[in-house]
């Protein structure tokens, strides 16, 4: 993995990304033109319509995916370079995803599916770090429940407590409030701005959520497989020392 190590301080760097896919009715482009460059330690927001390409962003950012052209450097590694395996490997070191679809395993209870991860990368008291986290998100009713056995809002919940057992460099989130009644989504976006703080972790949410997107520092609208950055952003947008948006307009 050696040679695809890229020097610079992006946790993400996209540099003309493309997505088509074939489609009975011919190609269809769902990606067109996409540089971005992420900070590590940043918070970005991607909003937009439904459809708009979005969840298909989000997955090549992860290394889920392969774009058709374009590349994208995760943490100094060019995705271009790597195989299958490796992916996944950058993918088990630095990466946690949170699905749309929340993607918990079927036959492992709540507590199980959290300690999954965990127990991937040889963390010695996953089964205590997995109970703390469903505890933090306000689940340690439901340890030993199935997916099946829970509610859309609980599953989501399972979903994110996964995703933040390893303390990853980069988090990409699928709205990860939108099963959530407000006040389970405050101390979700809590959770997550505190993970954003104190273990310096990336954030790229696509969200729905306004709130949620004006406590990002960045806020970029996806439209018809383009992404942009409003104007107001770059220039109105102050961040402050705790990394808080100080004023967005
Ligand atoms: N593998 C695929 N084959 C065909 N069409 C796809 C595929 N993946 C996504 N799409 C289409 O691309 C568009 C963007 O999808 P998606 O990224 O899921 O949008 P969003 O997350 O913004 O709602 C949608 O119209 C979707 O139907
Ligand atoms: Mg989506």
């Amino acid at each position: 993995m050696s040679n695809n190590i890229v020097r610079n301080t992006s946790a993400i760097t996209v540099t003309n990304l493309n997505k088509t896919v074939v489609t009975q009715e011919g190609e269809l482009t769902i990606l067109n033109g996409i540089n971005i460059e992420v900070k590590q330690g940043d918070s970005i927001a991607i909003l937009g319509p439904s459809g708009s390409g979005k969840s298909t962003l989000l997955g090549l950012l992860a290394a889920l995916d392969t774009p058709t052209t374009g590349e994208i450097v995760l943490d100094g590694v060019a995705l271009s370079g790597l195989n299958e395996e490796q992916k996944a490997a950058l993918r088990k070191q630095k990466v946690s995803f949170i699905f749309q679809s929340f993607m918990l395993v079927d036959t492992l209870t709540a507590l199980e599916n959290v300690m999954l991860p965990a127990e991937l990368a040889g963390v010695k008291d996953a089964k205590q770090k997995a109970q703390a986290m469903l505890e933090r998100v306000g689940l340690s009713h439901r340890l030993n429940h199935l997916p099946k056995q829970l509610s859309g809002g609980e599953q989501q919940r399972v979903a994110i407590a996964r995703a933040f057992i390893c303390e990853p460099k980069v988090l990409f989130a699928d709205e990860p409030t939108g099963n959530l009644d407000s006040v389970n989504g405050d101390k979700i976006a809590d959770m997550l701005f505190a993970l954003n703080q104190e273990s310096d972790t990336t954030l790229v949410l696509v969200t729905h959520d306004l709130h949620l997107a004006q406590r990002c520092a960045r806020q970029l609208v996806m439209e018809n497989g383009h992404l942009s950055e409003p104007a107001a952003n770059q220039s109105n947008t102050t961040q402050a020392a705790d990394g808080k948006v100080a004023e967005v307009s």
